[in-house]
């Protein structure tokens, strides 16, 4: 089983990384925030519950999130492992990720914490894009879609999302800082996490990422 924690500040990278990532190993890249957008573009029950927390910057209920993750990962896709993108973002939520790996005889492979300043996490997040249709994600100034407001892969409308204004961004990396930070120091106890420059450029992250990933996942 390969399975990689992605961690680290919003507009670190993570989800540019873990398509590239996910598509090399072929295994699936699950991203909580994209599960929850779903959710809510669909008006479920748990989408109306999470939409406000969303668009506030603030984290949705653990008991949700981590629902929606045992779900996720119990599914047949996940068979050989998988890539948890924004998961887990707190202690209940991390000592339930350890409960259902446990129940499964499966094991945590590497996190990947992303390390990056505030200041540039504003400015990728400012400008960044995302498809309506297949989510793939673009910047304006660092990754543009080669013709302006559409998606080069399926040729969907570009949107900004809600929560990618200053303030909230400001607010969710104090979120950030306060939830999810420790839980660094646990995955460096337990000799899981590798440390990334996120500052570098798209590519030479993802060179990074390959070699730190290389020696924790079976081929
Ligand atoms: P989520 O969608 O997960 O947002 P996030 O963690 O804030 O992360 P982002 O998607 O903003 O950033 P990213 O690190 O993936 O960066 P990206 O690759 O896009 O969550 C949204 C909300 O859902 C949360 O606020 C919360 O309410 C809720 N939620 C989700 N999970 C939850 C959980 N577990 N518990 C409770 N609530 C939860 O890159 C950003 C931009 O930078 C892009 O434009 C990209 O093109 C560009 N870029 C990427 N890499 C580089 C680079 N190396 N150089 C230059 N530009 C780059």
């Amino acid at each position: 089983m390969n399975i990689l924690i992605f961690l680290g500040p919003p507009g670190s990278g993570k989800g540019t990384q873990a398509k590239k990532l996910a598509e090399e190993l072929k295994l699936p890249h699950i991203a909580l925030g994209d599960i929850l957008r779903e959710e809510v573009r669909a008006e479920s029950e748990i989408g109306q519950r999470a939409k406000e927390l969303m668009n506030a910057g603030k984290l949705v209920p653990d008991e949700l999130t981590i629902e929606l993750t045992r779900l996720r990962i119990t599914k047949a896709d996940c068979g050989s492992g998988f890539i948890l993108d924004g998961f887990p973002r707190s202690w209940k939520q991390a000592e339930a990720l350890e409960q259902m790996l446990k129940e499964n005889k499966w094991e945590v492979s590497r996190v990947i914490y992303f390390r990056i300043p505030e200041e540039e996490v504003v400015e990728r997040l400012a400008d960044r894009r995302s498809c309506k249709d297949c989510g793939a994600v673009y910047h304006l100034k660092f990754n543009p879609p080669r013709l302006e407001g559409k998606c080069d892969l399926c040729g969907g409308e570009l949107y900004q999302r809600a929560d990618d204004n200053e303030k909230t961004i400001r607010h969710r990396f104090e979120v950030y800082e306060q939830q999810t930070r420790p839980l660094i120091e646990h995955y460096v106890k337990a000799n899981k996490l590798v440390e990334l420059d996120a500052s570098k450029p798209i590519d030479a992250v993802y060179k990074d990422l390959l070699k730190v990933t290389a020696t924790a996942v079976v081929p």
